[in-house]
């Protein structure tokens, strides 16, 4: 069974020019053991897909479907019980260590919190919990490190305080959403060997737009395009067989490929095309292709795949 099972889920946004729709019928599931990316261009809809999992959303976005944890649906979940499953059962690392840390807290005290909030470790205690999760992420003298505060580490420090937090009551599934962003080369290139390790035996929901982040650590990747899932597969045989050209054009835009951009632009949300929504971008393009929406359909083992072509 899946830990995480996403059923048709679309999120749309009120706002005073009309409704958004940023999400569409999404279908998604995590089993337990798996690291699943979800990549796509910016603007495309990755953070809104993990606060809806974390049902932290702000009151003008409109949410339908349902997300099966653990047998439940976290959709519909009391604000009660979702204070139950966020930090505990669900963790986030959330997008920009910058903002993420509390400014005007020691990342002791931050570490604590969701320690003391989920479990009885209390005192003394709570100090060697907190000491034995800086270890864990590589934080020197960690005893002394957590009676400081966020803006006395570096970029990568705090990325490794972040995830500490995250990984404190040792959650059923972790959500990170560009772990790596905002990173310079080596310090990307040692967060990204640290989330390997430490997420080695968890379930992982990785967001990101950087594919060098995903096929390092993901096993499993779905690609979004314009709301949509439009591929998905096992990480090793998405990167090397692309089947949907969006997948194909991200990966020859990757600077490892030599940065060839996919020409054109994401529609808006809300303006998208009425057939493929990436018809106007796609050098694969059929004369059925303007007029026919297709779906997602499974393709080979463990493939699937949103493109006429393969119908
Ligand atoms: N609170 C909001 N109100 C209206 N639109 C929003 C809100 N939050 C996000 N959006 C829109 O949702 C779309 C997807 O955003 P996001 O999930 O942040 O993209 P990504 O993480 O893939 O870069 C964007 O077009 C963004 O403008
Ligand atoms: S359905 Fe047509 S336009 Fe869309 S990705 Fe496939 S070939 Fe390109
Ligand atoms: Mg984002």
């Amino acid at each position: 069974m899946s830990l995480l099972a996403i059923a048709d889920l679309s999120v749309q946004f009120e706002s005073r020019s009309g409704t958004v729709p940023v999400l569409d019928h999404i279908d998604f599931a995590i089993n337990t053991g798996e690291r699943v990316a979800l990549i796509g261009e910016s603007g495309c809809g990755k953070t809104v897909f993990g606060m809806s999992v974390m049902r932290l959303l702000p009151s003008n976005a409109r949410i339908t479907g349902s997300a099966l944890y653990a047998g439940r649906d976290i959709l519909r979940a009391s604000e009660r019980e979702m204070q139950q499953i966020r930090g505990k059962k669900i963790a986030m690392i959330s997008q920009n260590s910058a903002f993420a840390l509390n400014p005007v807290l020691t990342v002791g005290d931050q570490i604590a919190e969701s320690l003391t909030l989920h479990t009885s470790c209390r005192g003394e205690g709570l100090e060697r919990e907190v000491i034995r999760l800086l270890t864990s992420l590589g934080i020197e003298r960690p005893k002394e490190n957590m009676q400081k505060y966020p803006h006395e580490f570096s970029g990568g420090m705090r990325e490794r305080i972040l995830i500490a937090m995250a990984l404190a009551c040792n959650p059923d599934l972790v959500i990170a959403d560009e772990p790596t962003s905002g990173l310079d080369a080596l310090v990307k290139a040692q967060t990204l060997r640290l989330l390997k390790s430490v997420m080695q035996d968890r379930t992982l929901l990785l967001i990101t737009h950087d594919l060098g982040t995903a096929s390092a650590l993901a096993s499993h990747t779905a690609v979004l395009y314009a709301g949509e899932i439009v591929e998905y597969g096992p990480t090793h045989e998405l990167f090397r067989h692309p089947m949907h050209p969006y997948t194909q054009g991200l990966l020859a835009s990757s600077p490892s490929a030599g940065f060839h951009p996919i020409p054109g632009m994401s529609p808006a949300p809300g303006q998208v095309p009425h057939g493929c929504r990436f018809c106007p971008r796609c050098s694969s393009a059929m004369d059925r292709c303007n007029s026919t929406h297709p779906s997602l359909k499974k393709s080979g083992n463990n493939r699937q795949v949103r493109c006429l072509r393969y119908d």
